[in-house]
């Protein structure tokens, strides 16, 4: 076994160790930053802020954060925490439930499904419908509206010009859609909220407790967002109906994401699949059929290979920091305003109790899918002894602005395959759809290679 590569401290000019380096993307310059001792306090919003320096994002989003400021972050997490933890996450679950319920009778009724579609159009049925809470049912023709969403996430990543034809001009005049149908639909809740908002003197701190200790209703993701815009000035009826697009944008392409990656791998390991579904049975013997919350924390074999699956193959990133001042990150200078980026793929393969440091290798052996999934992907690596676990996991980034989602995401993933794998089986039409599709920046299979068979297994088993 190869040795650890040296503790990054070394001299001043160059980084030998490999973890920081320069690179341009989209126009932009950036640094990535690979050692995790330097990235915790930038992650943490000391010694750098939160950015997102692309600039078709920014047209779309139109630079709207409340992340940048600690008075306007802190109440507006503190919310969202409310709303996707706990109680609130609870209180989503019959919603995400339903959804999840009417793709999968469609999938088993065709017996076979396209993955990369339909875990685009789940990721876009759960952000708009669970996660937004906005009531559009019988309102608005929701085709509609759901094509015009995949057209506004289509310009969020892409070269900044807004020519005739580009994603980004069609984003834009999606997005314009977007408002127009959103703001009547939204225009009480707005004037209602508002009004809490005057009576609490603008202040979102303020505003936060009163709404942590009075409601008694569970906390939503949008009142946290209409909080959060009210707090940075845009607290007119537009800026909820672009809050919502931010709480979709947060939600719908990253969830897609996590689906379409967990998916693709367990398709390609029947071993794993068998293991999830004696746990299924024995959930099933131990709390009877409902795929209930209580029941749902009771699955610690799949809390692993949800975990394993997202480190394996990330269906995120990671994210960028703009230094606010001068930084030393081994040995490198970088000075402020620098754009750094902390790449959870890069970061997963460092992962110091994983790696063991050779570097004569194309992908280190925990990593390696492409030449041998069965030995990278091991759930079990998350359930045994603590110092053996991973210990490099940034698919949800890190420090003060950790994904607030996470938990919602997970208790999606479970959800989903518990309900799949109690009745059937998963085998890829194209075994090698993974190892042919485009990688960067996400897995992108090539046209007409997704599909995966459902194959009932001898004994199903209920779901409610
Ligand atoms: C697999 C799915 C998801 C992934 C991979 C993911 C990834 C991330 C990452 C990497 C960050 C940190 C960004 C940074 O440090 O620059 C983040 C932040 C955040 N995510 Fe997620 N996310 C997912 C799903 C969701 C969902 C479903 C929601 C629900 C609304 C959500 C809400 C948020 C929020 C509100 C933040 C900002 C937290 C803060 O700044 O305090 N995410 N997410």
């Amino acid at each position: 076994m190869a040795e650890a590569p040296p503790p990054c401290t070394a001299a001043p000019v160059s980084d030998p160790t490999g973890r920081v380096f320069r690179m341009k993307l989209l126009g932009m310059e950036t640094y990535v930053v690979a050692d995790p001792e330097a990235l915790r306090p930038l992650l943490s919003d000391d010694g750098a802020h939160f950015a997102i320096p692309i600039a078709s994002f920014n047209w779309l989003m139109e630079s709207l954060s409340v992340q940048n400021s600690k008075q306007t972050h802190g109440p507006w997490r503190k919310l969202h925490m409310a709303a996707l933890t706990g109680g609130g996450l609870k209180a989503l679950l019959p919603a995400v439930r339903r959804i999840m319920e009417d793709h999968v009778q469609q999938w088993a009724s065709s017996g076979r499904v396209g993955i990369f579609e339909e875990a685009r159009r789940m990721g876009l049925d759960l952000s708009i419908f669970a996660i937004t809470g906005v009531d559009l049912e019988g309102k608005i023709d929701m085709r509609w509206f759901k094509e015009q969403m995949y057209l506004f996430l289509g310009g969020l990543y892409g070269l900044p010009f807004a020519l005739p034809g580009t994603k980004l001009a069609k984003g834009l005049a999606a997005k314009k859609r977007l408002l127009g149908a959103l703001m009547p639909l939204l225009k009480e809740r707005h004037e209602a909220f508002h009004a809490e908002w005057e009576a609490a003197g603008g202040d979102p701190a303020k505003v936060a407790a009163k709404l942590m200790d009075e409601s008694e209703e569970p906390i939503t993701v949008h009142k946290a967002q209409m909080m959060g815009f009210h707090s940075i000035g845009a607290g007119t009826l537009r800026g909820t109906a672009m809050s919502v697009l931010h709480s979709v944008m947060a939600a719908a392409d990253t969830t897609r994401f996590a689906l379409f990656n967990t998916w693709a791998l367990l398709a390609q390991l029947p071993a794993v699949q068998d293991k999830i579904y004696e746990e299924q049975q024995k959930v099933v013997s131990e709390l009877g059929p409902e795929l209930s919350f209580q029941a749902l924390s009771r699955m610690p074999y799949l809390d692993a290979v949800f975990k394993e699956a997202l480190r394996v193959l990330p269906p995120s990133s990671g994210g960028f920091r703009k230094l606010t001042r001068d930084a030393t990150i081994c040995g490198v200078t970088l000075p402020a305003g620098t754009l750094i980026w902390y790449h959870a793929l890069l970061l997963q393969i460092l992962d110091p109790v994983l790696w063991d440091g050779d570097t004569s290798v194309d992908l280190p052996p925990h990593m390696d899918w492409q030449n041998n999934l069965e030995a990278a992907f091991q759930p079990e690596r998350w359930m045994g002894d603590e110092t053996q676990r991973p210990r490099s996991f940034y698919v949800f980034g890190w420090g003060s602005h950790l994904c607030a989602g996470t938990n919602l995401v997970q208790m999606e993933v479970k959800l989903l395959l518990a309900l799949v794998m109690r009745r059937f089986r998963l085998e890829l039409e194209m075994p090698d759809m993974l190892t042919r599709a485009e990688l960067f920046p996400y897995v992108v299979p090539v046209k007409g290679t997704d599909g995966m068979r459902l194959v009932p297994r001898e004994e199903s088993l209920p779901w409610n």
